[in-house]
Formats: C-alpha cells, structure tokens, sequence
C-alpha cells in the first residue's frame, strides 16, 4: 500500500469539503447487520445457509433455484448465493476507509474516504443480477460429458438485488482521475487467496476505466438494508451485466493506472482456454451470458393427469429478454411461455408455463430464452477447461408418478 502524501492530503482535503459536514459516522456504525446467527451455518459464511435454501460447495452456498419460486424479482439475502474466495471478514464501518492510489490519479498520492464521506455522496439505486461466470458449470460434465476444473455449479450461483451506493465514476472523479488513466483495480479486505501452495494475494480484478466510468455503483445496501457480511459489508463494487468476480466485496483499496493492469482474476483465472480458444486464452471474459432455469429441484416428481403450473427465471446480460420457449418432450416441441415480468436490461423475468403429463415415466423439461440482441440458448455451450459462461439450454429431469402417488425427488 502506498504512504501518505502532500498531494494526497490535499486530494482528501477537497473530497471531506465536497461532503456535508454531518457525516453521521456513529449512526451508520449503528446500521450493521445482526451478529452472525449459529444455526446451519458454514464456516467462513455468517448467515445462516439452510439445506432447503443452500447447496454448500466448500467455501460457497450455491443458492437452490428452486427456492425462488416464492420469491419476486429480487433475491432475499437469506436465499442469495455467497462465493467467498476465503472467508467472510467481519469489517466495522466506523473504522472502514476506502483508499484510491496509483499514477492514474493527478496528485499521484492517495486518497482516503470514509464511510461516512461515501453516504454523503450522491446515491443510486438500481437492480442488477450478481452471476458466477462459472455459474451452470457442473452441466459441461453431466449435459456435454466434458471436463471442467472449479466450483460445480448448477444454476444458482446467481442472485438480483436492488443496490444503493455511490457512484464509481463520482468518487474517480473526486479523487482526481487523470485523463490518460486506464483501468481501476478494486481489491478486497478479506484474507489473501492461496491455492495450489501459491499466494495470490487478495481478490481484486482490473476493470477498464470505461466501464468504471459508467454504470458502476459501490453499494453499501442491498434490497434497502446495509449490506449483510457475507456480500461485502459495509462497501462492495456491483458491475452490471459483468461476471460476478468483477463486482468485488469488502472493498479496500482502488488502484488507478495509467497502464494496463492485470491480476491472476484476469491473467490464469476468468479467461476461456481450450481447443476453442486462441492458444494462450481469449481475452478476460467481461459480459455474462444468457440462461433460464425451471423452479424445480431436478428429479422432483410430477404426478401425472394434473395440470402443473411450472415456473422458471431467463436473463440475459447481453440485452433484454425477449421471449422463453419451453419442451415438455426433451426438445422435440417447443412452445412459448408467459413472461410474469416486463423485461429489462440486468434483471431477470419471471415465466410460467402449464403443464399436463400424460404418461408416467421420466421426461425432460428445456426452457430457452431469446434476448432483444437475437441471441439464443444454443444446445451445447462452448467447451473452455474453467466451465466458465455456460449458456446451452438445461436439460431439467423429472419424474411423472402416478396420480395420488406421494411426492419424491429422483437424484
Ligand atoms: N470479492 C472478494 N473480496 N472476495 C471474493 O471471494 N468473490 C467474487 C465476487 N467478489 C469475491 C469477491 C465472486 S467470484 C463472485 S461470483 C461474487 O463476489 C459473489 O458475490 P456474492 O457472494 O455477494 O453473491
């Protein structure tokens, strides 16, 4: 971390005059989330993580999709995926401070904000899904029969939330941004990532300064309450539309740099290797893709001769959906669903589609969703050795039982 300096201290000084005097410093310490809960938890995630809401995959809790049926367009926290390199610090805002470096910004020295300075900034509020780029990666091996290294993911290692926080662009720009400047490395506070006997330090990711400047928040709420622990209490990066490593927790510190920068998030990790891909790796993957999933635990039973009202989610990153096709008969009849919500850009749309199985047996249910872009789930996504962005069409199991017969799940 770089030492204070003059230019630096004037750097502060302008941004602590850009803020309201009351910084309120002693309420906001007083907005932390509860104390970590006991029950059903996992070590290293504070909120408790049900088996009837989570999947726990190592340091993670993948959330069950089927566990937003109930749920509407937002993700409640107590259902919202966690992905912890390490493990949840437990940060206090009072002492928080976010730093800015780097010989991207004019004074060259850093800059410091406290929590209280951020509040006082002009706030946003806006909806976005945070994904995994390796979200759905388990289905390369059990749909494609391929192999894939990471986290398996089905497909809820993604969560909509409704954000409140600062804009990036106005705390670059009270830092003194400079005009050459091109990319913005955010870093966390939790613990520094060893894997494989290697030290890779602590998450951060380079992110152009493009995008930084445009539609990217650091959020200190999450559906109108402060950010809880596990998703990056008290100060987060959300990138829209970006693959969710993008939008770091725990924010600490931003480099600003008039050069390139890299890390091992966007160098080894997060870019698409592979007989598909150039031979030294695409580019670090930005955009997420598109998806859509059925409310249902795979396997699940259905009685057969009743009308079911299946539901599911479809998003797209890459622009609006536009319409959710559904097969009953693992693909040869497809048939439109109904849109529940009107779609927009980073959100997700809600459909539901009846349903009355006639024969018992097991059947193959397929959602696939077509975005404002003329994208569409292809059948078989692009094999790359990290399973990261998989968009292929699920094939979603269940079992049609006899009428009366009670309900089970196959696995
Ligand atoms: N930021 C820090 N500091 N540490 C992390 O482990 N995980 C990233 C990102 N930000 C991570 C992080 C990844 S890979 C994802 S998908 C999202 O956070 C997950 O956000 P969530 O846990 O709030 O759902």
């Amino acid at each position: 971390m770089p030492h204070e300096s003059v230019p630096a201290r004037r750097s502060l000084l302008k941004l602590l005059a850009a803020a309201p005097a009351a910084s309120a410093l002693g309420g906001l310490a007083t907005a932390a989330p509860a104390t970590a809960a006991t029950a059903a938890t996992v070590p290293g995630i504070v909120k408790p993580t049900p088996p009837e809401l989570f999947t726990i995959r190592g340091t993670n809790a993948e959330s069950r999709f089927d566990a937003f049926r109930s749920t509407g367009l937002l993700t409640p926290t107590d259902r919202f995926f966690v992905r912890n390199h390490t493990s949840t610090p437990v940060l206090d805002a009072a002492t928080w401070r976010l730093t800015l470096w780097g010989d991207g910004l004019h004074g060259r020295g850093p800059v410091h904000l406290t929590y209280g300075q951020l509040r006082d900034l002009p706030s946003v509020t806006r909806t976005a899904l945070v994904e995994c780029a390796g979200n759905g990666r388990s289905l390369y091996a059990t749909q494609q029969g391929e192999t894939v290294s990471g986290t398996a993911w089905t497909l809820g290692a993604v969560g909509a939330a409704r954000w409140r926080g600062a804009r990036l662009s106005d705390v670059l720009r009270r830092a003194g941004i400079a005009a050459d400047a091109v990319d913005v490395q955010p870093r966390g506070l939790d613990d520094e990532y060893v894997t494989g006997g290697v030290n890779l330090g602590r998450v951060r990711r380079p992110l152009p300064v493009a995008k930084a400047l445009d539609d990217v928040i650091l959020a200190y709420e999450m559906n109108g309450e402060p950010l809880p622990y596990d998703h990056g209490y008290p100060v987060r990066v959300v990138v829209p539309s970006w693959v969710g490593i993008a939008s770091v927790k725990w924010l600490g510190d931003i480099e600003v740099s008039t050069t390139p920068l890299s890390s091992p998030w966007s160098t080894d990790h997060y870019r698409l290797f592979g007989a598909a891909h150039p031979p030294g790796g695409s580019a670090p993957i930005t955009r997420q893709t598109l998806k859509s999933g059925y409310e249902l635990p795979f396997g699940t039973t259905l009685e057969a001769g009743r009308v079911h009202r299946l539901t599911g989610r479809a998003w797209s990153a890459l622009a609006p959906v536009r319409g959710v096709e559904v097969s009953t008969d693992g693909g040869a009849l497809w048939r439109p669903a109904r849109l529940l919500d009107a779609p927009r850009r980073d959100g997700w749309v809600r459909w539901t589609v009846p349903w009355r199985p006639r024969r018992t047996g097991p059947a193959t249910l397929l959602s696939r969703t077509t975005d404002a872009a003329g994208n569409i789930q292809p059948e078989r996504a692009v094999h790359n050795t990290q399973g990261y962005l998989f968009n292929a069409v699920v094939r979603h199991p269940v079992v049609v039982v006899r009428d009366g017969e009670p309900p089970r799940t196959f696995v």
